[in-house]
């Protein structure tokens, strides 16, 4: 009898469960970036940003078509390879998450986003700035940064008209990233009366300059201009140093914008002649920008890099679009994004018509003791 009493017991508090967990629906939202490999260190800094966003909206609480949503992060690893880019994401489409943030790279999100567009998921990028990125037209593509375009222009005005120089060497890893903000600059800096006095390549694996740094330095250019990243631009430092190259300013995009560029700059001087542009505004700037990265730093001592704030924003964004259309089928809630008018912590965020982001703005940085700091 009393057996039977707490077989009821036990029947009735299952029941109960099984309610309350019907009533929860668990979401998957897929991050992609290189966290193995020399660009580890971006792509942790970007999935934590996204993983602290699902943390946030985990805590807060979030009900989509009267369902109490439980987020849940899908963290994929491109290596900053195009191929394995592809087949991430291919692998977010048949894991059916809700949608993507990411990539990191432009040579991996250009290819990226026609995966995504072919299974209907939507996908964000905080981080890649390529501007052919958006051109197939993709509903499915949007970007929350500026583009190359911007900041290779923008840094090419401040070599020419800022700084007053005269001649630069321009070296690119022939990535889609390195070869198109080289381009754009080296285009701009022609165009405002820079001479390019030497072209260069080099690939994203490379870590001996030598012998492009020798022939660079019998130019001798005013500055360079290194499209690429900083695993290739720390020892690009180190070893400009090493050649007697200390008066030779270094331009780069948001590539080399990154805290790590001082680590592997290793002390070499140089660094000191880094001026390098982001295509967002600087942390003081950012309307949440300093009390997130308080929290941020707290829960990921040493790891901040670039692009974390935007893969915050990306993430909260994608649910923000969910929750308009009181929807997580990717097929419902797409359309939303484009019509968002995002607060978030790194701008208002709204978008064009192609999915890029309406007038993102740009910051220019030096580094000053070992730290990257603003120059507007
Ligand atoms: N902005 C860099 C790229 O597009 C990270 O690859």
């Amino acid at each position: 009898m009393q057996l039977k009493l707490k077989l009821t017991v036990v029947a009735a508090i299952a029941a109960v469960a099984g309610m309350a967990s019907a009533q929860e629906q668990v979401v998957k939202i897929g991050h992609v970036a290189p966290v193995s490999g020399a660009q580890a260190h971006y792509g942790k800094d970007n999935e934590n940003g996204a993983r602290m966003a699902v943390e946030d909206l985990n805590a807060q609480g979030v009900t989509i078509g009267g369902k109490k949503i439980k987020f849940e992060l899908q963290g994929e690893d491109d290596a900053a390879d195009p191929k394995q880019g592809t087949a991430a994401a291919q692998k977010l489409c048949d894991s059916k998450v809700a949608g993507v943030v990411g990539h990191l790279n432009s040579g991996t999100t250009i290819p990226a986003a026609k995966v995504y567009n072919d299974c209907g998921i939507p996908h964000i990028t905080g981080a890649a700035t390529n501007p052919n990125l958006t051109k197939p037209g993709y509903k499915t593509t949007h970007r929350i940064i500026a583009t190359d375009n911007s900041l290779g222009a923008g840094l090419a005005a401040y070599a020419a008209e800022t700084l007053k120089l005269k001649t630069v060497a321009v070296v690119d890893d022939r990535t889609a990233y390195g070869q198109g903000v080289a381009d754009v600059f080296k285009k701009v800096a022609q165009a405002k009366g820079m001479k390019v006095v030497d072209e260069q390549f080099t690939h994203d694996k490379a870590t001996d300059f030598m012998a492009i740094l020798t022939a660079i330095k019998a130019k001798k250019p005013d500055a360079i201009f290194f499209g690429g990243m900083d695993p290739q631009a720390g020892p690009m430092l180190r070893q400009m140093e090493q050649l007697g190259m200390a008066d030779v300013k270094y331009f780069g995009g948001d590539g080399v914008c990154t805290s790590e560029i001082a680590k592997l700059a290793a002390g070499a001087k140089t660094l000191t002649n880094v001026i390098c542009a982001e295509g967002g505004a600087s942390l003081a700037k950012m309307p949440g920008g300093m009390e997130w990265k308080k929290r941020y730093d707290a829960k990921y001592p040493g790891q901040f890099q670039v692009y974390s704030p935007y893969t915050y924003d990306a993430t909260m964004l994608l649910v923000d679009a969910m929750k308009r259309a009181n929807s997580v089928d990717p097929k419902v809630y797409t359309p939303e994004i484009r019509k968002s008018n995002f607060k978030g912590v790194t701008a208002s965020i709204a978008f064009e018509d192609n999915g890029e982001m309406k007038n993102p703005a740009i910051t220019l940085y030096k580094y000053v003791d070992g730290k990257k700091t603003p120059l507007n």
